[in-house]
């Protein structure tokens, strides 16, 4: 038996104001307890927020993002070291939106997890195949390729991440993976993280893409579906509630 406990990790990517904000965080807190992890990922400039909100909660709070690089010239960028000062649990690496329009490769984003993961930010290191990549008959060794470059690089370390299986074509979309589909891949993504590190049977790995409170309790049944990164409906208290209580 395992004993991984879940996890649900809002994504806000590019949503809020510090007064929608506050209210949506109130609305979760007055939620507790949850009987399960439960993190926000917000934008970097409302992360002291966050961390003001949070700190005396058992909600986490995190990233979307983080440099590759420890410090210097780089416009625009935020280290895992400023993560880690305001107090981040947790960063998303390698999110298919950062793939898509920011141009990152594995290879960036297995630096980006190495980075967050020297700073204690745990990496949520996102893989998922697009819809001509899942009609080609591809999904597993896209998945595989993407998750292998990081596991290489983080080495003895990989354990210590959590992954994120986000098909491309259910994000944001409203079509959902079915949880047979999703299993298939997690199943497939815990045999290569249990191969390469010895402890894949205590890995997280979340599904991520239109998990909504109706879908989410049969996805979150599923043998290797460790919980969920929630976009669009992790926007509205009640909504992100109602998923994190569907994962027990
Ligand atoms: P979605 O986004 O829940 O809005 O599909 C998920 C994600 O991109 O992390």
């Amino acid at each position: 038996m395992t004993t991984r406990r879940k996890l649900v990790v809002g994504n806000w990517k590019m949503h809020g104001s510090r007064v929608a904000n506050a209210e949506l965080l109130a609305g979760v807190l007055a939620a507790r307890p949850f009987a399960c992890d439960v993190a926000v990922c917000t934008p970097f400039v409302y992360l002291a927020d966050a961390a003001a909100t949070l700190a005396a909660s058992d909600v986490r709070w995190g990233a979307q993002d983080v440099s590759a690089h420890a410090q210097g010239a780089y416009t625009g960028e935020v280290s895992a070291a400023m993560l880690q000062e305001l107090g981040c649990r947790y960063t998303l690496v390698g999110h298919s939106e950062r793939r898509a329009y920011h141009a990152e490769s594995d290879a960036l984003v297995a630096a980006k997890a190495q980075a967050a993961l020297g700073r204690g930010v745990t990496p949520i290191v996102c893989v998922g195949e697009t819809l001509a990549e899942r009609e080609a008959g591809q999904t597993a060794e896209v998945v595989k390729r993407q998750l292998s470059v990081v596991i290489h690089q983080l080495a003895h370390c990989a354990a210590e991440m959590v992954v994120a299986y986000e098909p491309v074509w259910a994000i944001g979309t409203g079509r959902t993976a079915t949880p047979a589909q999703a299993q298939e891949v997690h199943a497939l993504l815990r045999a290569q993280l249990q191969a390469a590190t010895g402890r894949g049977d205590a890995m997280r790995i979340l599904y991520g893409g239109s998990v909504k409170p109706d879908n989410a309790a049969e996805l979150f049944a599923q043998a290797d579906i460790d919980g969920g990164l929630i976009g669009g409906a992790s926007l509205k208290a009640a909504d992100f509630i109602a998923i994190v209580r569907a994962a027990g």
